[in-house]
Order: C-alpha cells, then structure tokens, then sequence
C-alpha cells in the first residue's frame, strides 16, 4: 500500500472514529433506558431461558453475555468445552443473579453433539440462542500450513455446530412465534483476513447464514441479529500485537448486541470497529481491502511483512 493510501486510511479511521463516538454516546444512553427492562419485556419476548455457547472464560464475551441475561432474569443453558470453568461461571451466576444455570460441558466439535445437548433441554422453553463459541489455533498459521484435519475440525465447530444449533432450536421458536437468535461472528466474517483465513472463512459463513435467516423469518416473531465485533480485550497477550487503542473490552459489545435484537440483521459494535468496517467494506475496492488487512494481521500477528 503506498504512503498517501496509508496516510488516507489511519485519517478515515480517526474521522470515522470520532463521528462513531459521538453517536454512540446517543445511543449508550437509550441502551442504558433498554437495559433495565422495564415490565420484562425481553424476557417475555425472549426467555424463560437463553442457551449461550463458548460462556467458560470469565474474560470472554459468552460470559458477558450470560451475565446481562442473567440481569434481566433469564435462566441459562451454558455450553463450552471447559468443564471446570464453565461450572465456575455457573455458580457465579447463580449466587449472584438467583436464576437458574445448566452447566453443560460439550465439544461442540462432534458430530453428535446434539444427542447429549438436546435431552438436557428437553423439559424447558429455549426462547433465545446465543452462538458465540469459537476455535482457532493460537499459532495463526497460514491456509496452506494448517493441515486438512484442523480445517475440517474448524468447519465443524464454528460452521456446522452453529447450522446445528441455530435449526434445532430455531423451529420451536418459529412455532411458538417469538425468539431470538444471536450468531457472534466478527469484523473478519465482514472483511477477508489473510493469517486468519480459515477462521474469517467460518466467519464469514455464520454471517451469511444470519443475514439470509432474518430475512427469511422477518415475518415470523424470531428476531435474527449477526454481530460484528471487532477487537476485544478477551484473549490476553494474544493480542498484544495490535494498536491497543482499537481493542475494546467484552461488555459493551454484549450490551449494544442485545439492544440491537429487534434491529438486525447486522450490528457492529464499537465506533472504531464501525468506521473500520465502513472503510474496508464500503469505500476501498476488495483488492485494497484485502491487503490492507493482510498487512494489518502481519503486523499485529508478528508474521513479517508480505510485501504490498
Ligand atoms: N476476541 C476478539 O477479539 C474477537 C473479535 C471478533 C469476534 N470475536 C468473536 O467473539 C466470540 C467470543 O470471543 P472470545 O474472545 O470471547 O472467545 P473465548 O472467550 O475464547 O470463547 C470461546 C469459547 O469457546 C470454547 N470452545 C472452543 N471450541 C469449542 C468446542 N469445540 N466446543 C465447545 N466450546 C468450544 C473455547 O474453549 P477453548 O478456549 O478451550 O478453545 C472458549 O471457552 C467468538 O465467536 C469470536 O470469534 C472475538
């Protein structure tokens, strides 16, 4: 990418920073009116129960998540591959929020996941889903370095578990007529990132499905939201190698996803990640956008540079 090009782009981020962050204190403001849910009516539309996958680590987003759920009343099915942690958060939850939480530990991976999910939920009324588990090497490599098994494993986890959980629980709202399903994607379902290519290749999949899925059941009672988030400060020093001024913590994401239920089909959470994304996607050509992220992982990743 040439300087001018560079120079254009960090100046449409701050731009678009800056107008993002005036508009979201607006919005933070009506957020906060909707957060305390007057007269249960989220509840009612969405509850008695929310099953949330990926909920283990107290950092993550599936958490936080479960959290403002729980504020709001709802009982909780927890899924997540740590057992431990998982009961840990459940127990949180629990003394905190006087709801009830189903710890159910599951690698979402499987094939027949749903054979041990399903009959744990069989006795109650799942109003809301909320996919958000996740898996990628933490060594990032590259498409062709990663070996056929962990594509295929990938695939299974973020792309066919969310198919799964989003159809078996997805009819009974339809039937029922009220629901609401919550597909955690990520600004890489929304732009290419090389470094990360099979991980934004699933992303982009839970994305299109979400979008199509709204569309599709506009008309049914069941709201479908696909959120977009951008950096969030839930993976530690994994994430040390990033401008720290785009990583945002979990919370906000969870509250301005939730809030954005009956506006989908497509949230973006964040002012940053907002102009980032309105830049990538909407104003450079796909070439430009594809290397500007390239460079950008490279950077961030510590890969190297690629050239540009
Ligand atoms: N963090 C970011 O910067 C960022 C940015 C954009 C979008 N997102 C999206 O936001 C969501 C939450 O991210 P996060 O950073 O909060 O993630 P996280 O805390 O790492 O949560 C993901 C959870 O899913 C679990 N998991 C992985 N494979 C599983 C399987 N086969 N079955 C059941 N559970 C499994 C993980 O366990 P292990 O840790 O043991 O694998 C982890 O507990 C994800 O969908 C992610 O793609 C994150």
């Amino acid at each position: 990418m040439s300087k001018s090009a560079k120079t254009l782009f960090i100046g449409g981020v701050l731009a678009g920073t800056a107008a993002g962050l005036l508009w979201q204190r607006a919005q933070d403001q009506r957020r906060l009116a909707e957060a305390s849910d007057p007269g249960n009516r989220f509840l009612r539309q969405y509850g008695p129960w929310a099953l949330v996958t990926g909920a283990a680590r107290a950092e993550g987003l599936g958490y936080s998540f479960a959290r403002h759920l729980a504020g709001r009343n709802f009982n909780l099915v927890l899924v997540d591959i740590r057992g431990d942690e998982l009961a840990a958060r459940a127990a949180e939850l629990e003394a905190k929020y006087l709801v009830k939480v189903r710890p159910i530990t599951l690698d979402l991976g499987r094939a027949d996941f749903l054979d041990e999910l399903l009959p744990q939920t069989a006795d109650i009324t799942v109003g809301m889903v909320v996919c958000n588990h996740m898996a990628t090497p933490k060594e990032t490599p590259t498409i062709m370095e990663m070996d056929l098994a962990t594509h295929h494993a990938l695939l299974n986890i973020n792309a066919r578990a969310y198919t799964t959980l989003i159809h078996t629980y997805g009819r009974p709202m339809i039937a029922r007529g009220r629901g609401g399903i919550v597909i955690i994607s990520s600004g890489a379902g929304l732009q290419t990132t090389p470094y990360t290519g099979a991980y934004s290749a699933n992303k982009a999949y839970q994305r299109a499905l979400g979008e199509a899925l709204w569309y599709e059941l506009r008309e049914s009672g069941v709201d479908v939201l696909v959120a977009a988030p951008g950096l969030m400060d839930t993976q530690g020093a994994g994430l040390a190698g990033y401008p720290q001024w785009m990583i945002t913590p979990a919370d906000p994401v969870a509250v301005e996803t939730l809030a954005a239920l009956r506006r989908g089909p497509l949230v973006i959470p964040g002012p940053v990640n907002k102009a980032l994304m309105f830049i990538q996607t909407r104003l450079l050509p796909r070439r430009l956008a594809v290397e500007v992220a390239g460079q950008f992982m490279a950077a961030g990743l510590g890969k190297g540079q690629t050239g540009g």
